[in-house]
């Protein structure tokens, strides 16, 4: 059974991620498209809902005022009730002031206790064939609708009210009659469905990192197509210690899935002499990635689509942000660019992080990949700091290995949301058996965060960065000295380079 779905419209926020989250607990599926989208598009996907969310400063996005005449339940939020006003031929004036809001009885107010709230535009006049469902003391229209077009609009900020997720509620399953059948079990029977119905007897072929979103995006196509998916891991030899093994043992001798992995760590390492800048590092193996999948892609001949890992966040920060560049980070978005497929398919695109590993459990996944931590995709090569050089990154990956071991160890995992090693590129006197030595520094990293665009350095005890501490210096050659990172993003970042 397809799901109903609420299409939201979007000019790029980060607070339409809010509304798409609240949507998403109400266990209604939810699609969030641009502006932009044809209204042949909206008319296919056949929404039980749509919701009209804000511009941005620089944005004043418009829409098809034909969306007025499909007969599906629309809700206008602050600049969305706006365009709906004004594609209805009234004016609004500004108003950004704190009001007490009067709610009048009716179905998308029901049970909504009057509140106070900044609302950013007050109408003047009521569109032709629609009615007042809230005012403030100076603003007579601050909710409308036009109950025959079933047309909603409010000039307030839904998500900053405490009640916010009750008016969505009232909206959606009252108004608009949604049913509230979306859980993740059924996003898994539905996606595996459509992906078997799309690919059918085609091919497709996933860059796979062993990371939590192209894991499950790799294990719902494998599972609709089984080997009908190819799936390359490219071992850039930046990888943690033993991480393709593993990787290879759940997903090609466990799962059966047709994965291919290339060794390419000595052209890495190749390319990467001598380079010490962090964006040239990222620059170098980002191009050098897309370089050896395209050369092992060519060999599988014809393939059809390319299956991608995206999630919803990526989406939004990478398509729609205008946020400065701080770090170009890498992943396999680049790859559409210099391979001919047909058709990119992101079975994640919609979902957000916790999400997407709801649905890694769904599918059986165990925990060690479900709840694996962000690793980036330049992977070890930007935690080694000056040149990347066989030996360091040995170095490193033992080091790694003894602090991610005694963080599990302690219980601290579940709790911190990355924890890392960092081999810096300073050396310095230390004393070993009566022997001086002249080592490397190595930097402990470790973090809270909720989504990574902020975090705090993780509290950890003292008496585990001790045990973390001892066991490096005892047990890793090269390194004879060890520091605890203790600055948060920002002003750092998460990771070193
Ligand atoms: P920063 O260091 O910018 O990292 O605070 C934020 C989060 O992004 C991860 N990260 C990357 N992920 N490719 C990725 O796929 C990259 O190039 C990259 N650089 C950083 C980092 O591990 C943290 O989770």
């Amino acid at each position: 059974m397809k799901n109903q779905t609420v299409i939201v419209l979007d000019s790029g926020c980060q607070y339409n991620q809010t509304i798409a989250r609240k949507i998403r607990d109400l266990r209604i599926y939810s699609e969030i498209l641009p502006y932009s989208t044809p209204l042949e598009k909206i008319k296919e996907l056949s929404p039980v809902a749509i919701i009209l969310m804000g511009g941005t400063e620089k944005q004043s996005p418009m829409i098809d005022r034909q969306l007025f005449n499909l007969n599906i339940p629309i809700l206008g939020i602050g600049y969305g009730a706006r365009l709906i006003a004004n594609l209805s031929g009234t004016a609004f004036s500004n108003e950004f002031v704190n009001q007490k809001i009067i709610f009048k009885d009716n179905p998308l107010f029901k049970g909504v206790d009057n509140t106070t709230l900044k609302i950013s535009d007050c109408i003047k006049t009521l569109p032709q064939g629609f009615e007042v469902l809230a005012n403030t003391e100076s603003c007579s229209i601050a909710a409308f609708r036009s109950l025959e077009k079933r047309i909603y609009g409010t000039l307030f900020d839904i998500k900053s009210m405490p009640q916010g997720s009750l008016i969505l509620r009232n909206f959606l399953y009252d108004i608009a009659g949604a049913k509230g059948s979306w859980s993740v079990k059924s996003f898994v029977q539905n996606m595996t469905q459509s992906l078997k119905a799309k690919i059918g007897d085609k091919r497709a072929l996933c860059a796979f990192s062993g990371g939590v979103d192209s894991a499950v995006a790799a294990t719902l196509v494998h599972n609709a197509v089984g080997d009908r998916l190819t799936c390359i891991l490219v071992d850039h030899g930046l990888m943690r210690k033993d991480e393709c093994e593993q990787i290879m043992k759940v997903f090609k001798d466990g799962l059966g899935m047709n994965l291919i992995k290339v060794d390419a760590s000595d052209r890495f390492l190749q390319r990467l002499k001598g380079v010490k800048d962090p964006e040239q590092k990222r620059k170098i193996i980002g191009e050098e990635f897309i370089r050896v999948f395209e050369e092992e892609a060519k060999k599988l001949g014809k393939i059809d689509y390319l299956v991608q890992g995206t999630i919803y966040p990526d989406i939004v920060e990478s398509g729609f942000g205008e946020a400065s560049l701080v770090k170009s980070h890498h992943n396999v978005g680049g790859l559409p660019n210099v391979i001919d497929f047909e058709e990119i398919i992101e079975p994640l695109k919609d979902l957000f992080k916790d999400e997407v590993r709801k649905v890694g459990f769904e599918l059986g996944l165990d925990e060690s990949i479900v709840m694996r931590q962000p690793f980036p995709g330049p992977g070890l090569g930007i935690r080694i700091i000056g040149e990347i050089t066989k030996e360091k990154l040995d170095i490193l990956r033992e080091a790694d290995f003894i602090m991610r071991e005694e963080i599990k160890l302690s219980s601290l995992d579940k709790e911190i949301w990355q924890y890392f090693a960092v081999l810096t590129d300073l050396r310095s006197v230390g004393v070993k058996k009566d022997k001086r030595t002249y080592d490397y520094t190595l930097g402990l990293r470790a973090v809270t965060s909720s989504d990574a665009m902020t975090a705090d350095f993780a509290r950890i005890p003292y008496e585990v960065l001790e045990r973390i501490s001892n066991r490096i210096v005892n047990e890793v050659k090269g390194i004879n000295r060890i520091v605890y990172d203790i600055t948060s993003k920002p002003p750092s970042t998460i990771e070193w380079e």
